[in-house]
């Protein structure tokens, strides 16, 4: 498949997914996000991925945020009938498999409530993130809002929304929006390292500890743990599980006779 405003590179079971419109700052026009849910159900099936990689493919930016041109071109009714559709941002969040948001430069708006909706973010020194919709008269509506205030709590997302402005690499890290902080020309090998430190394992494995997780935000934790329960479950009689066991017990034993 061919596609307009991404780069899809494969290196084993790691798809690197890089958004492609330098000439925009990667801003996440129709035609971005359209293509985002296009590679992300084509790799949520293909058995041969295990995790996706976000980045951009430019050196100034993740993504800028949404196109702030299209939205000056679309009627109310638009936006509407766009926002009620399937949206990126939750097909990415929905995603069987774990992703990563590798960030480099501007990551604002919708570039940010893409990575929000990635597993986990890595990001180098020269990241620097922002809810700015505010300034457009707007606020964020690409789940930012609720993603945001999940991970970071709510006083960090009300000062990052309210007030607007940027906030660097360093200090996403101390807050909580960035998982790891890695030094500039680094981004790349260390989002691979990390990709590779998670596919080792199986789909399934994989599969169910995301969603287990993901419980933690979503459901009460009486739900949550019973979700868990259910999935371990599933886990413990899964060949994986059951193989997985075994080899350590044997292990062990060749250990102890040997
Ligand atoms: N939507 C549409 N176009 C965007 C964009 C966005 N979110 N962000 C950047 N661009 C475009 C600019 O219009 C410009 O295009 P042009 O060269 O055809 O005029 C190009 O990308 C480069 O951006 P520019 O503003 O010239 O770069 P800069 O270094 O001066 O500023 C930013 C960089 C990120 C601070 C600035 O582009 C910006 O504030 N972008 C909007 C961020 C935002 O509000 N995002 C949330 C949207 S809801």
């Amino acid at each position: 498949m061919s596609y307009e405003t991404l780069r899809l590179e494969r290196s084993g079971a790691v798809a690197n997914i890089f958004l492609h419109r330098p000439e925009k700052l990667n801003a996440l026009n129709l035609t971005l996000q359209t293509e985002i849910i296009e590679v992300v159900d084509v790799l949520s099936t293909d058995e041969g991925v295990k995790v996706l990689v976000f980045a951009g493919s430019d050196g100034r930016a993740f993504a800028a945020g949404a196109d702030i041109a299209e939205f000056a071109a679309r009627s109310v009714e638009q936006q509407q009938a766009f926002m009620s559709g399937r949206r990126m941002y939750d097909v990415v969040y929905d995603c069987p498999k774990p992703t990563i948001a590798a960030v480099h430069g501007y990551c604002l708006g919708g570039g940010c409530e893409l990575a929000l909706s990635c597993d986990i973010r890595i990001a180098d020194r020269t990241a620097r993130f922002g809810q700015p919709e505010i300034r457009l008269g707007l606020i964020p509506g690409g789940g930012g809002t609720q993603r945001l205030a999940r991970l970071v709590g709510q006083g960090q997302a009300l000062r990052m929304t309210l007030t607007g402005d940027q906030i660097d690499a360093e200090e996403a890290f101390r807050i909580g929006l960035v998982e790891l902080l890695v030094d500039e020309g680094t981004l790349l090998d260390r989002a691979r390292e990390l990709a590779e430190r998670i596919e080792r394992w199986s789909l399934g494995s994989l599969r169910r500890a995301k969603q287990a997780i993901r419980c933690a935000w979503e459901q009460p934790l009486s739900e949550g743990l019973e979700t868990e329960r259910g999935l371990f479950l599933a886990a413990f009689e899964s060949e994986e599980g059951r193989r997985g066991v075994r080899a350590f017990v044997e292990r062990d034993r060749g250990e102890a006779s040997g």
